[in-house]
């Protein structure tokens, strides 16, 4: 059975989107099969993969009785990599979902779930900036939640505690199978003062729940962004595929402990 990723912070520009693409890649690189799913209608992701509008997407899925989630799951340029795209319309979808008994929270999970884990190794949800609906869609179908966080400015950690309250709601009221994972730290640059003094602040919070691996900020990132291309593949060499591929094994690794 495969495992289900929400890729989750409520702060934008945090590298949610940048860290979903490139662990997708990695990890398909070592052979294991990835499903990635864009769940925010600013679609970035999707218009990384797509440079045209795919025909169906997480709106059919959702809408109405919803779709076989094999219509609206493509294959990528890359090996073992599938995507499930978006589109700017699916935020219409919210007021009918929220008018729902459930609320619309266990939709996701009921629609995509067993296809996920019963044909991908990976599942990875692409969130969006917020806390709102589909972020709490994602929860409510994932095994794991990652939560990607940036250095370089003391209001790094400004709403983590927000999301981190967000993920015990859905733990006691919608998941309790949901597991906190790990935070993931983005853009850091050691060299500098002000990202050692936040890189020491978090690993003294967050104890025992910080990947060891850290994505450094890196300027292969935003060049192969606009290659639409993972960094993974425009710039093998960077020091961010690098640690992509370590971030990668890291994964892994714990989930085998
Ligand atoms: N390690 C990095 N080095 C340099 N630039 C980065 C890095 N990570 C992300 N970026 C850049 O920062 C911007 C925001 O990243 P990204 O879109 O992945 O964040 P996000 O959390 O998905 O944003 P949103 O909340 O809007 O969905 C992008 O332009 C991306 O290229
Ligand atoms: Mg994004």
């Amino acid at each position: 059975m495969g495992k289900v990723f929400a890729v989750v912070n409520n702060k934008g520009g945090v590298g949610k989107t940048t860290i979903t693409l490139n662990l997708a890649h990695s990890l398909a690189n070592k052979g294991v099969s990835v499903l990635v799913v864009d769940l925010d209608n600013q679609c970035n992701a999707t218009s990384n993969f797509f440079p045209t509008a795919p025909d169906a997407t997480l709106y059919e899925l959702l809408d109405g009785e919803g779709i076989d989630p094999n219509k609206c799951v493509y294959p990528t340029q890359y090996d073992r990599v599938h995507f499930l795209p978006n589109t700017e319309d699916s935020g219409s979808l919210e007021p009918e979902l929220l008018a729902r008994d459930d609320k619309g929270y266990q939709l996701l999970n009921q629609r995509l779930r067993s296809y996920a884990i019963n044909r991908f190794d990976f599942t990875l949800l692409d969130c969006p900036p917020n806390l709102g609906l589909f972020s709490l869609q994602a929860m409510a179908a994932a095994d794991f939640v990652i939560c990607p966080v940036t250095g370089g400015s003391r209001y790094a950690t400004a709403g983590l505690d927000k999301t981190i309250r967000t993920i015990k709601y859905v733990q006691e009221e919608v998941n309790p199978n949901l597991r906190f994972l790990r935070l993931i730290l983005n853009q850091v640059d050691r060299r500098e003062g002000v990202d050692r003094a936040f890189v020491a602040g978090i690993l003294e919070d967050y104890e025992g729940l910080v990947f060891e691996t850290m994505i450094p900020r890196c300027t292969a990132v935003k060049q192969s962004e606009a290659l639409k291309q993972t960094v993974l593949r425009a710039a093998p060499k960077s020091a961010a595929a690098s640690k992509f591929r370590k971030l990668a094994t890291e994964l892994i690794d714990l989930l085998q402990e």
